[in-house]
């Protein structure tokens, strides 16, 4: 009988290990034949350890499971499926999955991430197969027909880019994952890498292909071990089946991948600081242009992309661009994977198309908060991200309808926050953020943070209002405009955005501050 145990790292943090070897005693002590297999997460935390047996009827789940009550689930009958406190039933019909669209998430939950037979028998290298059969025009062909945008946050239409590097001349190329996931909030890309490293290597492989670059390069946080490990296992059994090294799958293209590991700063997911870093020096951004599609690592062209970009071609490839297309609205396509986090009921991901409202995401996914209080904010976006209030929720998720509202989708975390929240002290804090993590090359950034915690203070503590916002307001404007990357160029929308909707929280009268 198999039993699945997730092996993510949030379900090992919660025990899952400890949950695994009960399991394995407590067969052994009773006869019972049971293999224990260690899959990746479903994405659904607040049930892990989520602990699954396979019956005939499909998978079912109990969860959260602790050592103590894996001798009652023996008890129970659990190996058959049997009925238990802690059952939910058919995992797949359970109502967070089943009505989620999960293209980039479909082996979430179900493989063993590190099996290589697990990611052939469920899609994997369909469409690195197809990709080396039509070839790179073609390839780039069906990447834009996707639709597909930069999922790191930006949204830059992935088309171009490729098509960018791939029409650049010169003697060498790269490509790079960009997965330094930094965002608050935020934990698809480490979801991916951990559960399932081969799509993100299938990917970068086909990129590489389609682009003519022969190395890659993927840059994964230090605070990730697990995913720099897994995905260092899974390159090896990639290199050694034919899929990585000078032959790609028969083909004549060279790819070979390497994992660099970062040091711990915010500033180093901004694609230059994180080629310089890669370079070997210290994580200052550069100026663009030159973009690093023409001149970016050592100078050479490179794409840079983030691991859901990256993650998300192989099944272009495998079911064709328009497939991917016809999932979305407006000009974005295709799937996003939402992540639930801060106060909330049901914290985890949901892979849906884009479309659906924040409210719809937060309250019918999410459950509302875990205070059992009214939702008052969310941030969408990371702590760059704009404060979103209770009153917009029914925005729908998309890139430009968010813009709309002052509001950004970023790379699809969202924090969200109850009435027991002062947002002013939130607008501080990303200032502060901002002046920890300012790589310094440029003033409004480096000074303009600093300055801004000190302003925002000025105005909680009541002195001089209309003079402090109007510097605020100023400061930020300064921000916005001046600054040279994104980290000083938005913190300005976190900070405007508790100002507007929540002028209250700064002790000012006024509902409506421009
Ligand atoms: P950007 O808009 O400057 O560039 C987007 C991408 O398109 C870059 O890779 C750029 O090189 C490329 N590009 C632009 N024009 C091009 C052209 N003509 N041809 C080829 N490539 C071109 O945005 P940036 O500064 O790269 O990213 C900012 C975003 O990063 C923010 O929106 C924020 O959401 C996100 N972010 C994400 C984090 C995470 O943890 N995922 C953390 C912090 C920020
Ligand atoms: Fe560095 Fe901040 Fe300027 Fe970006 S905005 S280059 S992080 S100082």
């Amino acid at each position: 009988i198999r039993v699945y145990v997730p092996c993510d790292s949030i379900a090992r943090g919660v025990g899952a290990d400890d949950v695994a070897s009960a399991i394995i005693a407590t067969a052994k002590a009773r006869g019972d034949n049971v293999e224990v297999i260690r899959n990746s997460s479903r994405g659904m935390f607040w049930l892990e350890p989520l602990v699954e047996v396979a019956t005939d009827a499909g998978r079912v789940g109990y969860g959260p499971v602790s050592v103590e009550e894996v001798a009652s689930l023996f008890n129970a009958g659990f190996l058959t499926g049997t009925d238990h406190a802690l059952s939910i039933g058919l995992v797949e019909e359970h109502r967070y999955l089943k009505t989620q669209e999960r293209l980039l998430f479909a082996r979430a939950g179900v493989t063993d991430p590190l099996s290589l037979t697990d990611y052939e028998a469920n899609g994997g290298y369909a469409g690195l197969r197809h990709a080396v059969k039509i070839g790179a025009d073609k390839t780039l062909d069906e990447v834009q027909t996707s639709g597909l945008r930069g999922r790191g946050g930006a949204a830059f239409p992935a088309g171009i880019k490729w098509g960018t590097v791939k029409g650049a001349k010169a003697d060498q190329k790269y490509v790079v994952c960009n997965a330094d996931e930094g965002d608050s909030g935020t934990f698809a890309d480490r979801m991916l890498m951990e559960g399932d490293p081969f799509l993100l290597i299938e990917g970068m492989t086909i990129a590489g292909l389609t682009t003519g670059a022969t190395q890659g390069y993927i840059y994964v946080r230090s605070e990730y071990p697990q995913a720099i490990a897994h995905l260092e296992a899974a390159i090896k059994t990639a290199e050694a089946a034919g899929y990585l090294g000078n032959n790609v799958m028969g083909g004549g293209h060279a790819f070979w991948l390497q994992v660099r590991k970062g040091a711990g700063a915010y500033i180093c997911g901004e694609e230059t600081s994180l080629l310089e870093s890669i370079e070997g020096n210290r994580g200052l951004v550069r100026a663009k242009p030159p973009l690093p599609a023409l001149q970016g690592l050592f100078g050479k062209p490179t794409l840079v992309n983030n691991v859901l970009t990256l993650a998300s071609i192989p099944d272009i490839l495998a079911k064709g661009g328009e497939y991917y297309h016809n999932f979305g609205m407006g000009r974005s396509r295709g799937t996003m994977a939402f992540q639930l986090a801060g106060n909330i009921r049901f914290g985890g991901l949901v892979e849906k198309a884009f479309g659906l409202t924040l409210r719809e995401l937060l309250e019918g996914y999410g459950g509302g908060t875990a205070s059992g209080k009214p939702i008052r904010a969310v941030q969408v976006g990371g702590p760059l991200g704009a404060w979103v209030p209770e009153a917009h929720l029914d925005t729908e998720l998309d890139y430009e309808a968010m813009a709309a509202k002052q509001a950004m989708l970023g790379h699809g975390g969202c924090v969200v926050v109850d009435d027991s929240v002062n947002l002013a002290k939130l607008a501080q804090f990303a200032m502060h953020f901002c002046a920890e993590e300012s790589c310094g090359k440029c003033t409004p950034c480096r000074i303009g943070s600093t300055r801004g915690v000190e302003v925002i203070q000025k105005i909680r503590d009541k002195q001089d209002q209309a003079k402090n916002v109007a510097l605020l307001e100023d400061l930020c404007e300064t921000m916005l405009h001046g600054s040279l990357c994104a980290m000083g160029g938005m913190t300005p929308f976190p900070v405007m955005s508790a100002l507007r909707h929540f002028p209250e929280d700064f002790g000012l009268a006024s509902k409506e501050v421009q």
